[in-house]
């Protein structure tokens, strides 16, 4: 439900609702009926992109249901890390949407995955709320590659009274040694070049043949890897994750 049931797109004066949309981890199927409605029904679709790539892994996802003789594809280019003067560039990305919204137009930011999770939807959120409080702003949760992964390589993340850190995989032996000690199972996600040093560090702690790397999960390019010895740079992508289960 959205705050602004009493407005409608044909009120004059309306002010466009922003949908913070998940759409799953890449197989189209995983998105929600919510998710699709929603992507089918305004009249922009937001897609945050990272400086290196022209590339959009969630547009990827619900473009085949897009109609883009009307749908405007508002392509947001973000930085790929918290670098400094990043903060500005969200809080621009955000007045960008902000201008089709006080138009009238609603706005679907779509993120892979689920929206609340790792996720440029986060600053721009931050920066519609703080600069822009009286417009509506929906979340609609979608599957996140946590989840999709575990269901790839079929491993249960935690049962009974187990406990699940998600760190992103930047961290030194260190914080992974306290994750281990204080985790049962540990999902490593944004995986960069680092993460070879952490597969390294996965001996050294003891944890030998306990890690699953899974790319791409639900795509026709999936790949899991129970070995991680046969892992190589490679066959890293960003769209990749690790779980540690101890
Ligand atoms: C910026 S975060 C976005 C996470 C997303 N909001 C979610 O809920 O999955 C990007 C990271 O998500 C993970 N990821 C996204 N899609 C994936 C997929 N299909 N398979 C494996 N990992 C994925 C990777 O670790 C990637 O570096």
């Amino acid at each position: 439900m959205t705050t602004s049931e009493s407005s409608s797109p044909t009120n004059p004066g309306y002010i466009g609702c922003l949908y913070g949309v998940g759409v799953g981890p890449g197989d189209p199927e995983l998105l929600t009926r919510k998710a699709l409605r929603i992507v089918q029904q305004v009249p922009v679709i937001c897609t945050p992109q990272s400086e290196t790539s022209n590339e959009s892994y969630a547009l990827e996802i619900v473009s085949e249901f897009l109609d883009r003789s009307k749908q405007e594809i508002l392509r947001l280019t973000f930085p790929t890390d918290d670098a400094e003067g990043a903060a500005g560039v969200w809080r621009r990305g955000a007045e960008t949407i902000a201008e089709r919204l006080l138009a009238g137009q609603d706005v679907a930011f779509i993120t892979e995955g689920d929206p609340m999770l790792y996720s440029t939807f986060a600053y721009v959120l931050e920066g519609i709320k703080s600069n822009h409080p009286s417009i509506s702003v929906e979340i609609v949760p979608g599957v996140s590659s946590v989840m999709a992964a575990a269901a790839s390589a079929a491993i249960p993340l935690v049962t009974h009274g187990q406990r699940l850190a998600i760190l992103p995989a930047v961290y030194g032996i260190d914080d992974l040694r306290e994750a281990i000690a204080n985790y049962d199972t540990i999902v490593l996600m944004k995986v960069n070049r680092t993460l070879l040093q952490a597969l390294a560090n996965l001996e050294t702690l003891g944890l030998a043949g306990k890690g699953i790397y899974v790319r791409r999960a639900s795509t026709a390019s999936e790949r899991v890897v129970t070995d991680l010895s046969q892992l190589t740079e490679e066959d890293l992508d960003y769209f990749s994750l690790l779980i540690i289960r101890k």
